[in-house]
């Protein structure tokens, strides 16, 4: 199997480190001197996950961390990988998961700053994230807030640095400006409406899908709702701003969702493309971009690791400071254990979900 450490490396140093802490408990198997744990692996692009006992690295290579996993955020775009659907396709066999929360296991040579029992928080580069422990470079981990349980913390990172970075800036959003979120009640578009009332103070229009996710966001504080299975987007926010439209639109849809939030944008209006859970990339009339004098930008959060490090990581301390104040708090909608993988990745799927759905390892 391809994964990052050798599997033939076993984790002897680690293994003893175990036995005599808290973290015994961590290790699932023993067999024939080699210690494994329990993952969640993609053997064939399009199938269903299969969870397996993989082996533990024998050591923590320098610079590394090994955490044991309490739990795992799912991204619609691990859904997406597995699917071979994502813009990024590993071969198989791998452990999806690009978001966890746990407690650190042991560490490398180099690594500075965390003690074996801390609590953390990490995105391990877009995978590895679904099974009991995982393995993830020193500055990809994060202390988590004691604000939130380490269930929110799984949900924490993702969601809410892409829509912090979108609304910041992507869209330049300020104080008493309107943003429109589409799939407001989802993991993206919950934690954008979250950032938008109570880091920006901005007004709040969400957009979705149902009476029962419309009442949610109000719960959270959203000051209007559009429930685009019964209600029209355009009439709706037309009435909502006096006619003159939304200064930022942050769209996770596409497809004609998309055209119709772009024709209720304000003069010189901010559009933000972040996403296309339709499975529909839009086409985009320019004849609203030129009316409006508006403009249109994508954000790809994850590709500003590599592309502009500083933002990125800038992204991730705003949240993570804004949940330490309080000011920021994730919605989990609901957990499931690791061999119910499946069922969470149909879930959402299903439109079921509201906020981020999260897989459990192991109890705090
Ligand atoms: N650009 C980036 O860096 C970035 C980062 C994170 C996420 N994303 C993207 O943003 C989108 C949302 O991600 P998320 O994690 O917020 O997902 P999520 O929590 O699963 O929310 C997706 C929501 O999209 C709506 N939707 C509309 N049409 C759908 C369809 N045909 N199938 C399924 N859902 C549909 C559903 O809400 P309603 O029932 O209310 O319509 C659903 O709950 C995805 O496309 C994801 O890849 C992009």
């Amino acid at each position: 199997m391809a994964f990052h450490t050798p599997p033939e490396v076993l984790l002897r140093s680690v293994i003893r480190t175990l036995r005599s802490s808290s973290a015994q408990n961590f290790v699932k198997q023993e067999c024939a001197g080699r210690r494994f744990y329990r993952a969640a692996v993609c053997t064939k692009i399009g199938d269903p996950l299969q969870v397996q006992d993989v082996p533990l690295p024998d050591k923590v290579p320098d610079g590394k961390v090994l955490i044991a996993g309490h739990a795992a955020g799912i991204n619609f775009a691990d859904i997406l990988t597995v699917q071979g659907k994502y813009q990024v396709r590993p071969r198989t066999p791998f452990v999806p998961g690009a978001e966890l929360a746990g407690r650190v296991a042991d560490f490398g040579a180099g690594v500075e700053g965390f003690k074996k029992g801390d609590r953390v928080i990490s995105i391990p580069g877009g995978m590895n994230a679904f099974g009991e422990f995982c393995l993830v470079d020193a500055h990809m981990v994060f202390p988590a807030p004691d604000t939130l349980t380490l269930v929110e913390c799984a949900g924490a990172i993702i969601s809410y640095a892409t829509a912090m970075l979108a609304l910041s800036r992507t869209a330049q959003l300020k104080e008493g400006e309107t943003v429109l979120i589409t799939a407001a009640a989802g993991a993206t578009g919950l934690a954008a409406a979250d950032i938008a009332r109570n880091v920006f103070r901005a007004q709040v229009i969400g957009v979705c899908g149902g009476a029962d996710k419309c009442a949610l966001l109000r719960e959270r504080g959203v000051q209007h709702t559009i429930d685009y299975h019964t209600e029209e987007i355009r009439d709706r926010v037309k009435k909502i701003t006096d006619g003159n439209g939304v200064d930022v639109v942050m769209d996770q849809v596409g497809g004609n969702i998309f055209t119709d939030c772009l024709k209720s944008v304000a003069f010189e209006g901010r559009v933000v493309t972040v996403g296309y859970a339709s499975g529909d990339i839009p086409k985009v009339p320019v004849n609203q971009v030129l009316l409006k004098s508006c403009s249109i930008r994508g954000v790809w959060w994850g590709n500003y690791a590599t592309r502009n490090p500083q933002v990125f990581i800038q992204s991730i301390t705003d949240v993570l400071a804004a949940f330490s104040q309080g000011k920021l708090r994730p919605h989990i909608g609901r957990t499931f254990s690791l061999e119910e993988v499946n069922a969470a990745f149909d879930f959402i799927l299903n439109r079921q979900s509201t906020g981020k759905v999260v897989l459990k390892m192991r109890d705090e």
